[in-house]
């Protein structure tokens, strides 16, 4: 398995889309306070480069999930360093990579909203809205893309190809 040669979506198409979805937050959240549940690791990439672009003040706090081994979601979901009182009374935003069968944001809201928020919301770059198994959407969508398996921009497969610049489909 390996990256196309040809990425699916640039650094340009990337970098124009993630301007578009920082302009609508930065306006829906205009006057208040953020505070971005950034999802490790996959995540990091997006979360930069919109925090780069947004013009709302930022809090920033890191949640660790892993279910992938492969290319295949295990269905487990385990989330490390949980947030509490970080979370509590503010206008929290996460920040995904990819939302594939929604079960790691499913368990990831259910975990925030126990900690009341003043509201919740979802950002992901990448959507597979056909490989849903508990029903979640995005309230922020960069991309909705076919049943493939992506790397690069953050997302990995077995913590390979994460760095490339490009989101490239993994190919045989
Ligand atoms: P879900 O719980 O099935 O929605 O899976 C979400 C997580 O699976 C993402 O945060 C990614 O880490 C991983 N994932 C899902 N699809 C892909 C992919 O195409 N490439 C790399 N990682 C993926
Ligand atoms: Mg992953």
């Amino acid at each position: 398995m390996r990256p196309s040669k040809d990425p699916l979506l640039s650094t340009q198409t990337i970098e124009a889309r993630v301007g578009e979805l920082a302009g609508a937050i930065s306006r829906d959240y205009e006057g208040r306070e953020l505070t971005l549940v950034v999802v490790l690791k996959g995540a990091v990439f997006f979360a930069a480069d919109l925090i780069k672009r947004l013009t709302v003040p930022v809090r920033l706090v890191f949640v660790r999930a892993r279910s992938y081994q492969d290319t295949e979601s295990t269905g487990r979901v385990e989330l490390t360093g949980g947030p509490g009182d970080e979370v509590a009374g503010r206008h929290v935003l996460v920040v995904e990579d990819i939302l594939d069968t929604g079960r790691t944001c499913t368990v990831l809201l259910e975990r925030l909203r126990a900690a009341q928020p003043a509201t919740l919301a979802l950002c992901t770059l990448l959507d597979k809205p056909s490989r849903r198994v508990t029903p979640v959407e995005a309230d922020y969508v960069g991309f909705a893309i076919d049943n493939l398996f992506v790397v690069g921009y953050g997302l990995d497969f077995n913590e390979e190809y994460r760095d490339l610049k490009a989101v490239h489909l993994l190919e045989e």
